[in-house]
């Protein structure tokens, strides 16, 4: 079975990142390099975890006018990523800009979404012009998404049932706020474990410090991937 775990490499620096990498089975898990990450290290970084086995998700969230944000799509497609993500908010023309721009390459990696952040709580939406309960938001954003040809969209595994009901089995929901059970719950507020989010809908997990922040990383992996293999 291919993994659905996806390591979140939070690092400053690409020594720190690949010194982590270094620690992890490209077998168990894909890894996603963010904006700190790709901001201090760039495409080198991108390559040197190719080059170790792991494929990757380049989470950037890109958000633009049209135009840009397909030239920065099919930069990332010509990097050879597995995953790349943009703001379902940009609208119809930049997703549906940024399918086609990822689709210039033979072998386009997956275009996923991004609906409201999980950061954003429901009194925030009025101050950026946005009506009513979060979910609300996040399923209209998820199915313009979808409209657009996108792949998927980063959702809370809370909302994955919801999404999974009305977006249909092939659309890929990747989800953060996993936590083993047992593990420190940090700054994430609704959390599940990895077999429950799984249970849930989600297709792929994004699991950060409870991998990496461990004495021992590689046993981490190794036991939340037996928990999905073996519940
Ligand atoms: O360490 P932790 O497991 O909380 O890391 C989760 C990763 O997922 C981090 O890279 C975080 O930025 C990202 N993320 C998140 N919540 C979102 C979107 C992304 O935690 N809604």
């Amino acid at each position: 079975m291919k993994s659905p775990i996806i390591v979140a490499l939070d690092s400053a620096t690409q020594a720190e990142a690949l010194a982590m990498a270094d620690r992890l089975d490209p077998a168990r898990c894909r890894v996603k390099v963010g904006k700190e990450l790709f901001t201090a290290a760039g495409p080198a970084v991108v390559e040197a975890l190719q080059v170790r086995g792991f494929e990757v998700f380049l989470d950037l969230k890109f958000h633009d006018i049209p135009n840009t944000v397909a030239a920065a799509c099919r930069v990332a497609a010509s990097l050879g990523v597995w995953m790349v993500d943009v703001h379902a908010a940009g609208g119809e023309a930049m997703l549906q800009a940024a399918r086609r721009a990822v689709d210039s390459v033979s072998l386009p990696p997956l275009l996923i979404g991004i609906t409201v952040l999980t950061s954003l709580a429901e009194h925030d939406l009025p101050r950026i012009g946005m009506q009513g309960p979060i979910a609300t938001s996040v399923e209209r954003l998820a199915r313009l998404a979808q409209q657009c040809g996108l792949d998927g969209v980063v959702c809370s595994a809370v909302e994955a049932p919801v999404l999974r009901q009305a977006l249909g089995a092939g659309f890929a929901l990747v989800t953060p706020g996993i936590r083993p059970a047992g593990s420190a719950v940090d700054d994430q507020v609704r959390i599940l474990t990895p077999y429950d989010a799984l249970q849930q809908g989600a297709t792929y997990l994004v699991i950060g410090r409870p991998v990496t922040q461990a004495a021992d990383p590689a046993a981490a992996l190794h036991s939340i991937f037996d928990s999905i293999v073996h519940p």
